[in-house]
């Protein structure tokens, strides 16, 4: 492929870790906005997976008219689903980390990176929870490491959360409000890091709201849900999304933020915690706020 289909100077080769709901989606908005990208995990079944997932919806992008079959035809030709890690990082030039939400693994994950990838190489992660100062220390160019946050699903959604960490450079985050852009997506810069970043601290708002408006006997949850979505015009209500995401990682969310601020705020709220102790994980589990059958 030759230089100039690369949209942004500089980033040639784009390789994104762990081929889950966040990662593979993310390699395709890669592989889509002309960069030639590796989508890597850590089992041939994963990145299987992967592979046919996106293939559905791609087909589906297609026939629904979203996506002309040309356009995606050579976004798959630019695509490489591997496990072979170090053979990708070898030649990459930006790195978005969608690994498993574990301290540990993303620790080990950027160490190795930082031995194999080129040292001009920006070592991003998509974590929403992990803010990149924990990361960072893992390696040798901590002012190469970064927030780069999607949400979910990554092809749809459009906002990207940039958040340097205190040794990140300006140059990196440059790079990557400019990698963002280049994806289509509407890149938001953080000056500083903070649990949940800007769009999570507001829903958590709304969402603690919600809950205490509940808690407190004001409203029934059904009708809270109906204020959000004809009242504020949001598409969902705050109970119908915990649904939706699973009551549990909103309980795992606020308990590893406590973990983080050790501020007890943060901690989830008591409806929550019932919910959670009784299994009704949400839509997952056919029991949360409401039943699904
Ligand atoms: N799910 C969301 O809504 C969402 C939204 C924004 C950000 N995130 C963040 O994205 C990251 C991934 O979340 P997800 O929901 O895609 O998780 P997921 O569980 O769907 O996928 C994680 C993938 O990482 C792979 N993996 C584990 N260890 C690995 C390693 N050492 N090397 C390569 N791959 C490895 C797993 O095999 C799995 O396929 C997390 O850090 C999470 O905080 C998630």
């Amino acid at each position: 492929m030759s230089e100039s289909t690369h949209p942004l100077a500089g980033i040639e080769h784009v390789t994104v870790i762990g081929a889950g709901a966040m990662g593979s989606q993310i390699a395709m908005v890669s592989a889509l906005a002309g960069y030639t990208t590796a989508l890597v995990d850590i089992a041939d079944e994963y990145v299987a997976r992967a592979k046919s997932q996106l293939e559905s919806r791609m087909n589906r992008d297609v026939e629904k008219g979203r996506r002309s079959q040309e356009d995606v035809t050579v976004a798959f030709d630019r695509l490489t689903f591997t496990t072979d890690r170090d053979g990708s990082a070898a030649h990459t030039d930006f790195v978005i980390e969608a690994a498993v939400e574990d301290l540990g693994i993303k620790r080990e994950l950027f160490a190795d990176l930082d031995r194999t990838c080129p040292p001009h190489a920006i070592l991003a992660t998509n974590s929403s929870n992990i803010v990149s100062s924990r990361v960072a220390d893992a390696t040798g160019r901590p002012d190469k490491v970064c927030n780069f946050h999607f949400f979910n699903p990554a092809l749809v959604m459009e906002c990207v959360e940039v958040v340097p960490n205190d040794h990140t450079s300006g140059e990196t985050v440059e790079t990557a409000v400019a990698l963002a852009r280049s994806f289509g997506k509407k890149p938001v810069t953080l000056k500083r890091e903070t649990p949940g970043f800007v769009a999570n601290r507001l829903l958590g708002a709304l969402r603690t709201e919600a809950l205490k408006l509940y808690e407190e006997g004001i409203a029934d949850f059904e009708d809270i849900d109906v204020a959000a979505k004809t009242a504020l015009r949001h598409p969902m209500g705050p109970f119908e999304l915990m649904d939706l995401v699973g009551v549990d990682v909103v309980y795992l969310i606020r308990m590893a933020e406590y973990e983080q601020t050790g501020n007890p705020e943060s901690l989830p709220r008591p409806a929550i915690k019932e919910l959670y102790e009784a299994g009704r994980f949400g839509r997952k589990s056919g029991q949360g706020w409401y039943s699904y059958d």
